[in-house]
């Protein structure tokens, strides 16, 4: 396997695949307007725009997920129409979808061969597909998710890698990836865009989404601009089209000073949140540290270090083996969330669409989860209150559609995001725990995030922010807490650190 860098893709390469007229009308909504869209054999071709504005929706009439209303698509010139997904997958589209749609009961082998099975002499055979698929993996970087391992099991990055896996192990000659980059760490967007250059390098083309514009500079041949349903630039070259004007395309606005100021913690502000002695998992250190009134404290490690399973022992979704979490004095109960939550806690699960977002419910419903009592009176949900709550969230996030009526399933990614973080801000806490608060939110929403936090800060809120984008911890934090293996090695201001500093402090803490 040949993972050379220096593929050089040509955008002048033929014509692979075209979208003519895309419309596409969900009730109330038109989700796409008369989109064009084109992509070349063996380029990597962004799709750009800010939450809602139709990228994923784009790439499901293309894979056959969702029927268009109106317009053509052409492959190698010829008018195709999928009615399903496998008819997308035949004709050689792969697609890693943004909401991973595994079986989670499933093992790795069988996610990946779902559907196509390795078959000889009418029998599955079980033992070819387990080599195929540690091939595959090993191919990505990943040797140590095997075949046989449950993909439930499996931390949100793993689960990514093995969608990719997956989309590889049949012949493509397109593949489609949807904010691939949203769960993975630095190190495996390395990896993932090795794979991606290797794919280029063969002629395959990659339709590449992300709300991440380094990443753009970095594996982008050309863009296209979606906004509001509506291809606003296309076939942009990256090389020629510097990110002011990129987000000006996207947001329709110029967006400077990404992180908002922090006002200073003061002296003597007290500890709201205390860790003593916290033994997150069997054999792990006793960690300690304190959080206090207004500070921002930041983790950073890489993914699968420890830092999620830190913030559920504080929160209490693990029971630790030892050690107290206290709030303003008080201890909580371990393994308790309804103890931490009554306290005055919140938490922003890393894994939005299983642990936090009624998604078959209302925006309302779900903003007003964790605070039912302030809307109910004698036991019944004040309707009118809880809307007029929603809407005042709705319009401080930029939520869109701005319909509290409206499902939470049917919004776009980074907008469910936004209702997880705006249903805490609903609840009024003293203590947030934020675990990749940014993941898969635009540049625009993404500056009103940071300046939520910040004004939440002021307001004397003690936070803990977990990232795995170095440059979100070091902008949002005052301290920084970096953390290797279940340990915690070093605690600095965020002033006093860089990238560079954390990745060296995470290196030296691990044991190779
Ligand atoms: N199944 C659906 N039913 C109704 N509306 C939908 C459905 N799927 C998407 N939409 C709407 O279509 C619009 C485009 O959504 P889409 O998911 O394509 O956005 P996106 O560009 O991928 O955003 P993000 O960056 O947040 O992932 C949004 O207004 C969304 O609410
Ligand atoms: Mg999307």
């Amino acid at each position: 396997m040949n993972y050379d860098q220096d593929t050089e893709s040509t955008p002048g390469g033929s014509t692979l695949l075209e979208m003519r007229g895309i419309e596409k009308r969900f009730p109330g909504i038109v989700a796409l307007r008369e989109v064009a869209f084109e992509v070349t054999a063996g380029e990597v071709h962004c799709l750009l725009g800010q939450n809602g504005a139709g990228k994923s929706t784009l790439i499901k009439v293309l894979a056959g997920v969702h029927q268009p209303n109106e317009g053509q698509i052409l492959l190698d010139g010829k008018e195709i129409g999928f009615s399903n997904p496998d008819e997308a997958i035949k004709a050689g589209i792969g697609t890693m979808y943004q909401e991973l749609d595994l079986v989670e009961t499933l093992t790795v082998a069988e996610n990946i061969f779902l559907g196509h099975e390795k078959a000889r002499a009418g029998f599955s055979s079980r033992k070819a597909e387990h080599r195929a698929a540690a091939g595959l993996l090993t191919r990505l970087g990943h040797p140590e998710i095997l075949p046989e391992m449950e993909v439930g099991e499996l931390s949100a990055a793993g689960q990514q890698i093995v969608s990719m896996a997956r989309a590889l192990s049949r012949d493509v000659r397109l593949i489609i990836m949807d904010e691939p980059s949203a769960v993975l760490d630095s190190e495996e967007v390395r990896n993932l865009f090795d794979t991606v250059r290797f794919l280029t390098a063969s002629g395959v083309a990659v339709i590449y989404i992300s709300h991440r514009l380094e990443e753009i500079r970095v594996i982008g041949d050309r863009i296209t601009v979606l906004k509001d349903g509506t291809a606003v630039a296309s076939n942009l070259l990256v090389a020629d089209t510097p990110n002011a004007e990129l987000i000006k395309l996207m947001t329709g606005r110029s967006i400077t000073n990404v992180f908002p100021a922090l006002t200073p913690v003061a002296d003597d502000a007290a500890a709201v949140l205390e860790v003593k002695d916290l033994v997150v998992a069997p054999g792990n250190e006793p960690i300690s540290f304190s959080v206090a009134a207004g500070e921002v404290l930041g983790l950073a490690g890489l993914v699968g270090s420890g830092r999620s399973e830190i913030l559920g022992a504080i929160y209490g979704s693990t029971k630790p083996v030892s050690g107290s979490v206290h709030l303003d004095g008080k201890k909580l109960r371990p393994g308790s969330t309804v103890s931490a939550v009554n306290a005055g806690m919140g938490l922003c699960p890393e894994e939005r669409k299983s642990q936090a977002l009624l998604l078959d419910d209302t925006l309302a419903a779900n903003f007003t989860l964790a605070s039912i009592p302030r809307y109910s009176l004698a036991g019944f949900t004040s309707g009118k209150r809880e809307y007029q709550a929603s809407m005042e969230q709705i319009t401080k996030l930029e939520l869109r559609p701005a319909d509290p009526m409206r499902e939470a399933r049917t919004l776009s990614g980074g907008n469910q995001q936004k209702i997880v973080l705006g249903r805490w801000l609903s609840h009024g806490c003293r203590v947030l725990l934020l675990d990749e608060p940014t993941r898969g939110v635009d540049v625009g929403a993404r500056s009103e995030i940071y300046t939520l936090v910040s004004e939440l800060s002021r307001a004397g809120i003690a936070i803990i922010v977990v990232s795995s984008e170095l440059e979100e911890v070091l902008g949002l934090s005052h301290e920084v807490l970096v953390v290797s293996e279940n340990r915690i090695v070093h605690r600095a201001p965020a002033a006093q650190m860089s990238e560079h500093r954390i990745l060296d402090l995470v290196m030296e803490g691990t044991t190779l």
